[in-house]
């Protein structure tokens, strides 16, 4: 008798394959271009041949590390053009990005080329609202200026006027962009005694409101009657440039600028006019225009707190990142649905 459990073919030797046994399925080549958290390396490898790179962001070298795989995962250091799509070698049947935000991406290319695209929702929400909070704490009350006169043994003690801040608690925080992320920040705010307003393009849509976030009809008032703002909204052709010098002007003097999305809502020369003249009085940024640079216009601009793209920078959202990908990628390579594709076509 044959011991089925103990596999094929036990007690006849090896060298009896039946021929109508079907070959098992190739596992499917993935081509990540960075390191990975090492539970998310173990999640691919189960079930992919999983080739990573050392940090590669040069389109045309990913490129040619893409010819024969079958799916590519980026990160937002990664330029996904319309050329880069249109090159992308044809074995390449799924692309995925190590992040939420996809503004590196040209969907329309993606879509053109009917290529399934996932990223990384849900997973940093929280993460990234901490961080948020770090940089409205940290630009309110002076936290750089503070760690470096510690750290520089430039502190001679305890003076009435040393490192005066901004108070932050009881103050009217505007929240940019109500998303995932713009609510998580939102609800810290209650803790804070704070009044939050927001704008909400389809009002009613989604949770309902937590009793200390009111409504306003525009981004722009929201903007006006906030002593803080923290910026969530999407980075597109639309928003591009969204706090400029006109936009700026309306502001409450001295309000607090707080932005974890993305460097290019801001225009940042405009910014660094109003933090020397005092028009903003403080600005917390974890993105900039042209990462990994950063201006000379911010950097000497007074009144930063500055960090290097850190909101999802926690073992739970970083792992939670990569595994959410893994799983949609398996998914995909077994015909099954995938939770978080993006709407290409939207
Ligand atoms: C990071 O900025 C992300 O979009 O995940």
């Amino acid at each position: 008798m044959i011991d089925r459990r103990a596999g094929p073919n036990k007690d006849q030797g090896n060298q009896f394959v039946p021929s109508d046994q079907a070959a098992p399925p190739a596992r499917p080549k993935i081509l990540a271009t960075y390191p990975m958290p090492a539970r998310v390396v173990e999640k691919l490898r189960s079930f992919a041949d999983l080739t990573v790179l050392d940090g590669e962001t040069d389109p045309q070298r990913v490129l040619d590390r893409c010819l024969g795989m079958d799916a590519l995962i980026c990160t937002l250091m990664t330029k996904v053009s319309a050329d880069f799509v249109e090159r992308l070698p044809e074995s390449v049947r799924i692309l995925a990005t190590y992040s939420v935000g996809y503004d590196h991406v040209d969907l329309k290319a993606v879509d053109g080329r009917g290529l399934p695209f996932i990223n990384t929702p849900d997973v940093l929400t929280e993460a990234t609202a901490d961080i948020a909070w770090l940089l409205l704490l940290g630009a309110a009350r002076r936290g750089w200026e503070a760690q470096s006169m510690l750290r520089e043994g430039r502190w001679i003690g305890w003076e009435p006027t040393q490192l005066v801040g901004a108070d932050v608690y009881g103050k009217t925080l505007g929240v940019l962009g109500f998303g995932r992320i713009g609510r998580a920040v939102a609800r810290r705010a209650a803790g804070f005694g704070m009044k939050v307003l927001t704008f909400q393009r389809r009002p009613g849509s989604g949770e309902p409101l937590p009793d200390h976030v009111e409504l306003r009809g525009s981004l722009d008032e929201v903007l006006a009657e906030s002593d803080f703002v923290s910026l969530h909204l999407p980075l597109s052709e639309q928003t591009s440039g969204w706090l400029n010098a006109a936009r700026i002007a309306t502001m409450r003097r001295g309000a607090i600028v707080v932005n974890t999305a993305r460097g290019g809502l801001i225009d940042e020369a405009a910014l660094a006019d109003a933090l020397g003249s005092g028009q903003i009085g403080a600005a917390g940024l974890d993105v900039f225009v042209g990462e990994p640079n950063v201006s000379e216009t911010i950097l000497a601009a007074p009144n930063t707190y500055l960090l290097p793209h850190v909101g999802s920078a926690t073992s739970s959202a970083r792992d939670g990142m990569g595994l959410s990908l893994a799983s949609d990628l398996e998914a995909f390579f077994a015909g099954r649905p995938m939770v978080s594709q993006v709407d290409t076509a939207a």
